[in-house]
C-alpha cells in the first residue's frame, strides 16, 4: 500500500506535478502518424497528460502539436483550417506555424506589430516506428528516444495500434509486470496449456504459471528500469521464469515479445499504445489487419471511429457467466479485454490506501517505488539518467525453463537483451 500522499504523486501528471515533470523529461508517444497521414489533413484533438492539444500535418509534412483553444478569444483550433503552413483558426482568422509562431494575424490593420507578441504553446515533435511523438519538457533538455526493440527494426516490421483505457495509466502499467494474475484472470477452463520440459526454449504460455500460484521474485534495477524475473516450480531440476522489463516511465515488454506503453490523457484515463513487430521479418498486411480490428488477441475491438473500446465499464465488458463457468476465468471472452475489465475496475484512480499486498506483488511495489523516487530525485534536481540515454531501453520479455542453479539473467541472457539490430 501507499499512503495517500504517495499515490497522489504516483498518479497526477498534469502541469505542475512532480510525476507530470518527470515525464516531460522523456518522448512521448502523442499519436499514430497515420492520424495526421497527409500534408494539410484534417487537425486532430490530442490530450496528453492532462493538456488539451491539437496536432497537424503541415504543408511541409512537419507535426505540429500546439494547444487546443485559440489565444485570441479561445476557440477551438480542431475547428480550424490547415493550410499553407499553419493552421487557421476558423473564428477569425488567426494562423499558428507548427512551432506555434502566429503567421498570420487578418484582423489588425498591416502596419501593427501585434502579430509577433502572439504565440501559442507548441511541442517538439519527431517521427518514429509509425507514431508522432512529443517532447513537452523544457527546450534546454531535449532527451534521447528510447531503444527499445521496437524503435529499432525497419518500419515494416512494427504495427502500433491505440486505445484508451478508462483509467490511470498506473493500473494499466502494473498490470504488464502483474506475473501472478496469469494463473487466474488469462485461465482457460476449457482447455490446458502446453506442457514443456525443454530448457532455454522460449515458452511464453507453458502450464507451470497454472500448477504453481505462487510467483517468487528476483527484480534487479537497471538504468532503464526493472528487470523482473518471476519464477515458479516446473520439472525436478527447473523453474519456470516469467521475465519482463518495466521501464521508465511508461513501457512494458513481456513475453512473448510484446509492447505496451501507457501515457497517460488526464488523471483518470490514459492512451495505450499496443505494439507488434518482429525483429527478423517484415508483418503481412493479414497481420496489420488483425492487430488494428481486435482480432489478434492483443488488441481490444474498438467502438467504431473511436478509441473507446467496444466492451467498456459501462456494459460491463460484457461479461457472460454461462462463459465464466464453462470455458473463460473471467467470463469475458477477448484476452486484453480480461486485463483492462479488472484493472479499469478498480476505479479511476485505485486508492491504494486500502490495499493489502502480498509476496507476489513485489514487482508492482518495487515500480511504484522507482517512480516515485525519480520523481523526487528530480524535484532535488537530479534529472532521470534514462531520458539521456536510450540504449538503457533495448531488452525483451521471454519465458523460458532454466535450470535450479542458473541466475535467470543470466540463463535469459540472449533474449532479454533483445535483438542487435545495430
Ligand atoms: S478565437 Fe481564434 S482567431 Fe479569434
Ligand atoms: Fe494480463
Amino acid at each position: 500500500m501507499l499512503t495517500f500522499e504517495e499515490n497522489e504523486l504516483l498518479c497526477r501528471t498534469g502541469p505542475g506535478t512532480s510525476m507530470g515533470e518527470l515525464f516531460r523529461r522523456f518522448w512521448i508517444p502523442a499519436l499514430l502518424s497515420e492520424e495526421v497521414p497527409t500534408s494539410d489533413c484534417p487537425p486532430v484533438r490530442v490530450k496528453l497528460l492532462g493538456e488539451e492539444l491539437v496536432a497537424f500535418r503541415d504543408t511541409q509534412g512537419r507535426v505540429g502539436l500546439v494547444d487546443a483553444y485559440c489565444p485570441h478569444r479561445r476557440a477551438e483550433l480542431f475547428y480550424g483550417r490547415n493550410e499553407e503552413g499553419g493552421l487557421r483558426c476558423a473564428y477569425h482568422g488567426w494562423k499558428f506555424d507548427a512551432e506555434g509562431k502566429c503567421v498570420d494575424l487578418p484582423t489588425e490593420p498591416p502596419e501593427s506589430n501585434f502579430k509577433h507578441k502572439i504565440h501559442i504553446t507548441s511541442y517538439a515533435t519527431k517521427e518514429h516506428a509509425g507514431l508522432v511523438w512529443a517532447y513537452m519538457g523544457p527546450k534546454e533538455r531535449k532527451p534521447e528516444l528510447p531503444e527499445l526493440e521496437w524503435m529499432r527494426v525497419p518500419p515494416d516490421h512494427v504495427y502500433v495500434w491505440k486505445w484508451i483505457q478508462e483509467s490511470n495509466y498506473m493500473q494499466g502499467l502494473e498490470g504488464e509486470i502483474d506475473s501472478s494474475h496469469l494463473a487466474f484472470t488469462h485461465r482457460r477452463l476449457d482447455e490446458e496449456p502446453p506442457v514443456t520440459t525443454e530448457v532455454g526454449v522460449p515458452a511464453p504460455n507453458a502450464i507451470y504459471a497454472q500448477t504453481d500460484t505462487v510467483p517468487r521474485f528476483d527484480i534487479k534495477e537497471r538504468p532503464g528500469g526493472l528487470l523482473i524475473g518471476a519464477w515458479r516450480d516446473a520439472t525436478e531440476d527447473t523453474y519456470y521464469w516469467r521475465i519482463t522489463w518495466f521501464l521508465v516511465p511508461f513501457y512494458s515488454m513481456t513475453p512473448p515479445g510484446g509492447a505496451r506503453v501507457y501515457v497517460p490523457r488526464d488523471d483518470e484515463s490514459c492512451w495505450v499504445f499496443g505494439v507488434t513487430y518482429k525483429y527478423d521479418r517484415a508483418l503481412t498486411d493479414k497481420e496489420r489487419e488483425a492487430w488494428r480490428s481486435g482480432k489478434a488477441n492483443g488488441t481490444p475491438e474498438l467502438i467504431p471511429g473511436t478509441w473507446r473500446t467496444q466492451r467498456n465499464k459501462d456494459n460491463n465488458f460484457l461479461i457472460n457467466r454461462e462463459l465464466q463457468r464453462a470455458r473463460y476465468y473471467t467470463g469475458i471472452e477477448s484476452f486484453r479485454e480480461q486485463d483492462i475489465a479488472l484493472t479499469t475496475s478498480m476505479g479511476a484512480i485505485i486508492d491504494r490506501t486500502k490495499e493489502h499486498l502480498g509476496t507476489s506483488d513485489a514487482a508492482i511495489i518495487a515500480s511504484r517505488r522507482l517512480l516515485i523516487k525519480l520523481a523526487r530525485a528530480l524535484q532535488e534536481g537530479q534529472e532521470p539518467y534514462a531520458a539521456y540515454h536510450g540504449e538503457v531501453y533495448r531488452g525483451r520479455g521471454v519465458a523460458l525453463l532454466l535450470k535450479k542453479n542458473v541466475p535467470f539473467d543470466e540463463g535469459a541472457k540472449e533474449f532479454i537483451k533483445g535483438a542487435n539490430l545495430f
